[in-house]
């Protein structure tokens, strides 16, 4: 639970794909809220947190299984405000009273239309301009009696109880997924709630500011702290905020792994250090690096190479230090949201993610992690209240172990500086036609394979390479981006013309799943 000044909205977990959807759509009005999986919210923590309202999530299992997901019950005495989402509902009704049925025949997945009852009430104000209005529903059981002191105020084909509130009690149940896309009125319902709730929609960027400085200079005294800097939106907008907290008791490390695009090394030590005037170590590693990566072509074992590096160059760069106890980290919301997994399992590994866990153990240091509370577009904002520039703001993300896993197979020195010029005029490409910030991440991979080309009159024998771009909202999923036949065919051109040691170029229209983003 995080210390805040700001009036709170408990958001309870039980396990729906899409809670998070809720969080962010509260945070779109400015209110403060916090999502906590049901099984760490006890009548104790409900007490501490306070509550100004509460969100029950949707969530995959049925009340009528024994030990199924619940609140505590004092959740209904603490006098605010409640709002139940799909399961969120049902075990609303269930604990007050209700009837839930078992959703033989009756289980609705995908689009359905809700009309209101003669009475109109506030959480839907705004709603049925066009008599009806389209939601998302995805239950199997749904409610069959509602409980004692609840109404129904609208119904769908299959949900004759859509939308139920207890109007004294100021709870209300509604039996689709306001939280997304596809039920297109849904914010205004939540800002009907937390306008009803009593919030004034006081956390802003300026606010947040001010009190995350305010938090790093309690937190941290004055102790010296050591951020690693890779360049990335997280990382520098974490250092900016630290700096502007604490001033020259920070150092950053900026690991220069060889693995790096063209100018990145330069334009990351301009800014930070001359801009920022930020204490910066520059840490050139390339050989390092470089070497232990010859000859590997196991993408699995390149990955734990690089992260293994990382961690003793880091640790080395930042021992020179000296006293630092503190080691900071742009770790974002949704790297910290404790996710409620039913199945129990662990999931597969797909790839190795290169991070520096386990690092503050092994040297002793705690954590400042500034952004913990904030979404990816909220660090965006936060980075545009402290004044970085748009183009960092804007940066497509990067990957830790960089351009290694963008060059599948061996690694050479030749490969990666083909690659880091076809790379520029790609993103030269985007940039010129307008696109970049239409993408989600935009790259070139060298392909282990060299092609039969001819140039002039001579015959090449040169790499060839894939173009990616994909739009996402996480990276978690992702679509291929439609480029016209024109933009690729010129920028196919450009590369062949300008990048000698490329003579092919492939365009990759792999979704994710069942690709990946990278292609290592
Ligand atoms: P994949 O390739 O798994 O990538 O679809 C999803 C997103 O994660 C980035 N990525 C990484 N980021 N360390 C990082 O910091 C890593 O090891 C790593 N591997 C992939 C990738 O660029 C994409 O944005």
């Amino acid at each position: 639970m995080t210390q805040t000044s700001h009036d709170r909205l408990l958001i309870i977990d039980f396990g729906s794909q899409v809670t998070q959807l809720i969080a962010r759509r509260l945070r779109e009005l400015n209110v403060y809220c916090e999502i906590h999986p049901y099984q760490n919210v006890t009548a104790r923590f409900l007490s501490d947190f306070k509550p100004k309202a509460v969100i029950f999530s949707g969530g995959p299992a049925s009340v009528l299984d024994q030990a199924s997901p619940r609140p505590p019950a004092e959740v209904f005495d603490l006098g605010v405000p409640i709002l139940g989402i799909c399961y969120g509902q049902q075990v609303m009704m269930h604990m007050l009273g209700g009837t839930v049925q078992r959703g033989e025949g009756t289980a609705e997945f995908g689009r359905a239309y809700v009309t209101p009852a003669q009475e109109r009430i506030d959480l839907l104000y705004g709603w049925f301009e066009a008599e009806r209005e389209q939601v998302w529903m995805s239950h199997g059981d749904h409610v069959s009696a509602i409980a004692p002191g609840f109404a129904v105020y609208g119904t769908s084909p299959n949900a004759p109880f859509a939308v139920t509130a207890d109007l004294d009690r100021s709870f209300f149940a509604v039996q689709f997924h306001p939280e997304v896309h596809h039920t297109p009125n849904g914010a205004k319902l939540y800002e009907n709630f937390v306008r009803l709730a009593g919030f004034d929609g006081d956390w802003t960027m300026g606010a947040y500011r001010e009190e995350a400085i305010r938090k790093i200079r309690e937190q941290v005294g004055d102790a010296k702290v050591i951020c690693g800097l890779s360049g990335g939106v997280d990382s520098s907008v974490a250092a900016v905020l630290i700096h502007e907290a604490i001033g020259d008791q920070l150092t950053c490390v900026f690991v220069d792994h060889g693995l790096l695009r063209q100018g990145e090394a330069e334009e990351v030590v301009t800014m930070f250090r001359d801009h920022y005037n930020m204490p910066l170590i520059h840490a050139d590693e390339q050989e390092l690096f470089l070497s232990a990566l010859e000859g590997e072509s196991d993408p699995e074992t390149k990955r734990k190479t690089i992260g293994r590096l990382f961690i003793d160059v880091f640790q080395k760069h930042a021992s020179e230090v000296g006293g630092a106890s503190f080691l900071a980290q742009g770790t974002l919301y949704p790297d910290v949201i404790e996710s409620v997994s039913f199945s129990g399992g662990p999931s597969v590994t797909i790839k190795s993610h290169h991070n520096v866990g386990g690092l503050p153990e092994k040297m002793g240091l705690k954590l400042v992690e500034p952004l913990r509370e904030l979404f990816k577009d909220e660090v965006r904002e936060l980075g545009r209240e402290l004044g970085l520039p748009p183009s960092f703001i804007g940066r497509h993300p990067f990957p830790g172990p960089g351009l290694a896993i963008r060059c599948p197979g061996e690694i050479t020195r030749e490969k990666l500086d083909i690659l880091r010029k076809a790379d520029a005029v790609y993103i030269d490409q985007i940039r010129r036609h307008g696109l970049y910030d239409e993408i989600w991440q935009a790259f070139v991979a060298i392909l282990p394979v060299r092609t039969v080309g001819v140039m002039g009159d001579g015959r090449t024998y040169d790499f060839a390479c894939a173009l990616r771009a994909v739009t996402s909202v996480d990276g978690m999923t992702a679509d291929y981006y439609p480029f016209s036949h024109e933009f690729l065919g010129e920028t196919a051109t450009r590369i062949i013309n300008e990048v000698k040691g490329i003579n092919r170029v492939t365009y990759d229209i792999t979704s994710k799943p069942p690709g990946t983003i990278e292609w290592e």
